[in-house]
């Protein structure tokens, strides 16, 4: 084949790619592409494109909307609702029915101040959040623009009341989150994964949950997916867990569709794709089945 449009379940590694003599350009229908081994596209000068900026509305909307369920308990809620647990009570409204934490006042600690991290930090301001943010580059033109400050990892883990990871899954940022960092956070802090599950060292995470190091958590995103049902992370009633839908909304996945087609239509032109991960490629390989 010439082109791939890939997922990110597709595993592209390397092996593939020195089989696949005519492929020029990989198109990923996502903004993450840890998929794909794109150092060796490169050498091989294989296109790489992703689909940024579309997306980041969604992910970020799902982010907020994983984190008020955790700090509320709206899963937990609906099922007592749900499985008659409430009804067999019979009390009605109670002073001390399903206490959850508010937001206001709280500090947020961002984990990758990108595209979605930003977004998120300015949807925290609605709720009178402090937000703390911690990246590989310092960014002090979004601290001044969105009213963040910059934290090293470990130092936002101990003052964060609640975590949101968006960095990419790379080599640096696998088990970001391990054993070590997870004691440096409060017993009273939630953390919320809608990036990649591989950022955190999951055992380590059930580990926490079990022992009380942290209060709750919320993940869109998993180690291995789908998550078996079995896993021991399934079994906290302070976690919510969801099927990676973080950029699965109708407008999002629509233009997502139109930026893989527009990246290979470019490509076919002989034009740079708009949306290049490996702009050394280009040095390899100039644009175009030609
Ligand atoms: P982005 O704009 O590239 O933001 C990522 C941020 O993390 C950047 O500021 C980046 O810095 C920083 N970073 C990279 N490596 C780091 C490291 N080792 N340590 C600290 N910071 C690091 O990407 P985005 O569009 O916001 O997307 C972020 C991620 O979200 C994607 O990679 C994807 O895995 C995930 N995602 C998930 C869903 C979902 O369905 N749940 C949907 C969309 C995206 P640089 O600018 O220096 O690279
Ligand atoms: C989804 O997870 C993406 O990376 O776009
Ligand atoms: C709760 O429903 C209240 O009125 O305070």
């Amino acid at each position: 084949m010439d082109a791939l449009a890939t997922l990110l379940t597709d595993k592209i590694d390397c092996n593939l790619l020195q089989q696949a003599k005519k492929l020029r350009i990989i198109a990923q229908y996502a903004v993450g592409y840890d998929n794909i081994d794109v150092e060796c596209a490169t050498r091989l000068g294989i296109y790489v494109t992703n689909t940024p900026g579309v997306l980041t509305e969604a992910t970020a909307e799902l982010t907020w909307a994983l984190l008020m369920a955790v700090a509320r308990r709206i899963v937990e809620a609906d099922h007592f609702v749900r499985w008659g647990e409430w009804w067999r009570l019979r009390t009605g409204w109670h002073p001390k029915m399903m206490l959850g934490v508010e937001l206001k006042g709280k500090t947020l600690g961002i984990i990758g101040l990108g595209r979605i991290g930003s977004r998120v930090a300015e949807i925290a301001k609605a709720f009178g959040m402090k937000v703390i943010y911690y990246d590989r580059n310092r960014r002090e033109d979004l601290e001044k623009k969105l009213g963040v400050e910059y934290r090293d990892l470990d130092t936002l883990l101990q003052e964060a009341d609640i975590v949101t990871i968006h960095v990419p899954l790379t080599k640096e940022t696998y088990h970001m989150i391990n054993e070590e960092r997870l004691k440096k956070m409060k017993r009273s802090a939630l953390l919320i994964n809608t990036a990649r599950g591989a950022v955190i060292d999951t055992e380590a995470l059930a580990k926490a949950l079990r022992e009380g190091w942290i209060a709750g958590a919320g993940l869109d995103v998993h180690e291995s997916e789908p998550l078996d049902p079995n896993h021991p992370i399934t079994a906290f009633k302070n976690v919510v867990l969801l099927p990676h839908i973080g950029s699965a909304t109708y407008e999002t996945r629509h233009r997502m569709a139109e930026l893989v087609a527009e990246n290979l239509i470019a490509f076919y032109k002989g034009e740079i794709p708009p949306t290049l991960v490996n702009k050394d490629v280009v040095k390899v390989r100039k644009p175009g089945f030609g």
